[in-house]
């Protein structure tokens, strides 16, 4: 192994180390939620992660931390690299953080190196990857976008709270956040490193991946109304539970997934009952599901046959049924151009690879609509994430750092004109 290599790995667990020392210790695993204490913390530190790489930091109005590495040609479009920082409640410490730390390593590669880029490059830790409390992925990156809308603002957390108001209380102000200039130029390409967060990588003992596509998610909440009685008193045959009607609701949104014909996933991440008496029969019941492929056909169809089963079996019971359905993301295909560049920045430096599909989403689903967006991903230990065990080997993430510089560089270079 090369000197670079030895150091860029050193660096990678200090900063691995280093960073999930922000964490909320009242929970699980490393969570650093967005607009948290520890996750506001741990920007400081980015901010100065990049800094001590060379790179010229601003934060923009829409929280995101960007890091400039000049290039030569001012009028060039950036290309543009990054992922997120915050993780989910109860979550690891390699989802987006590897991109993050992955993209100032390259900049810092390629700063020492003497290579001079013909084009900015940018390395952006965008704010709040991770679905939040008011059931929105990707603020800093929808929100570069264009995308964030009035309505998305409008939406509350379980507490009442606006995310308009959790913007103002962070400190960001919510009229100003899709005014991100950096973002308003005209953009050479966008590549993210990230982990896979599944287990294929592994299986097939490859250690990478080039995106092909990004899972579409359509999302509900499904609010059953049955009727309140004496959990004591009235006979089985006699009642109306929502409960019951929301658990039929869990196996159908189950079946959906299981039956999918390429791929599809269908997950229930929530049933509450609004009352907490043990001895009622439940009377309003909320459940939240998500259901997500790269496959249009079957996404398409989702909402229609899930809505129409779940009513069917609701109203077996004596139930009724209500739905909230919400498109996180539509289903976005990486750009074939830089695909290629990627697969051949692999190819040039051995790197075995596979295209792959992501089953997670991403920053890249919404700064594909600024720029030819790609992904790289490098393998996840047993395929675990979104859990404390996520586990990605300091060696791996290395190789795709080396992918990642060697794909920026063919952007940059006659390649990528
Ligand atoms: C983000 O990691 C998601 O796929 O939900
Ligand atoms: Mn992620
Ligand atoms: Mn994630």
């Amino acid at each position: 192994m090369h000197a670079t290599a030895s150091e860029t790995m050193e660096r990678l667990d200090e900063g691995i180390a280093d960073l999930s020392r922000f964490r909320d210790q009242a929970r699980p695993g490393w969570t650093r939620e967005v607009f948290s204490d520890p996750y506001r913390d741990s920007r400081t530190w980015t901010v100065q992660r990049m800094k001590d790489a060379g790179l010229e930091v601003i934060i923009d109005n829409a929280g995101n931390i960007v890091g400039r590495l000049a290039g030569r040609t001012p009028s060039a479009p950036a290309i543009v690299t990054g992922s997120h920082t915050d993780t989910v409640d109860g979550g690891g410490r390699f989802d987006g953080i590897v991109g993050v730390l992955g993209g100032i390593e390259a900049a810092r590669v390629l700063r020492e190196s003497g290579t001079r880029l013909d084009h900015d490059l940018l390395v952006v830790d965008f704010l709040g990857e991770e679905s939040n409390a008011f059931g929105l992925s990707c603020l800093g990156s929808r929100s570069a976008a264009g995308e964030l809308t009035a309505e998305d603002l409008d939406r509350q957390d379980y507490r009442g709270l606006r995310l308009g108001q959790a913007y103002t209380q962070y400190g960001l102000d919510p009229n100003k956040l899709t005014d991100v200039p950096w973002a308003r130029q005209r953009l050479k390409a966008f590549i993210e490193l990230h982990i896979e967060q599944g287990p294929t990588l592994q299986e097939r003992g490859l250690p990478l991946g080039v995106v092909t596509a990004i899972t579409g998610i359509e999302r509900f909440i499904a609010t059953f109304t049955g009727s309140a009685d004496h959990a004591g008193t009235r006979a089985m045959h006699d009642r109306r539970d929502a409960m019951v009607a929301a658990a039929e609701a869990v196996l159908a949104v189950r079946a959906e997934g299981c039956g999918a014909p390429t791929h599809g996933v269908a997950t229930s991440t929530r049933v509450e009952s609004e009352s907490r008496s043990p001895n009622v029969v439940p009377s309003l019941v909320h459940m939240h599901s998500e259901v997500r492929s790269v496959d249009p056909t079957w996404l398409s169809g989702v909402k229609g046959r899930l809505t129409r089963e779940i009513a069917a079996k609701a109203a077996e019971s004596g139930v009724d049924v209500e739905f909230d359905w919400s498109t996180d993301n539509p289903i976005v295909n990486a750009d074939p151009g830089v695909q290629d560049i990627a697969a051949s920045a692999a190819d040039t430096l051995g790197i075995p690879w596979m295209p792959i599909p992501s089953g997670a989403t991403h920053d890249a689903v919404h700064m594909a609509t600024l720029a030819p967006m790609g992904m790289i991903f490098v393998p996840s230990k047993d395929g675990k994430s979104h859990c404390p065990e996520e586990w990605t080997d300091t060696a791996d993430i290395a190789l795709g750092i080396e992918a990642l510089v060697q794909t920026i560089t063919n952007l940059d270079g006659p390649a990528g004109r």
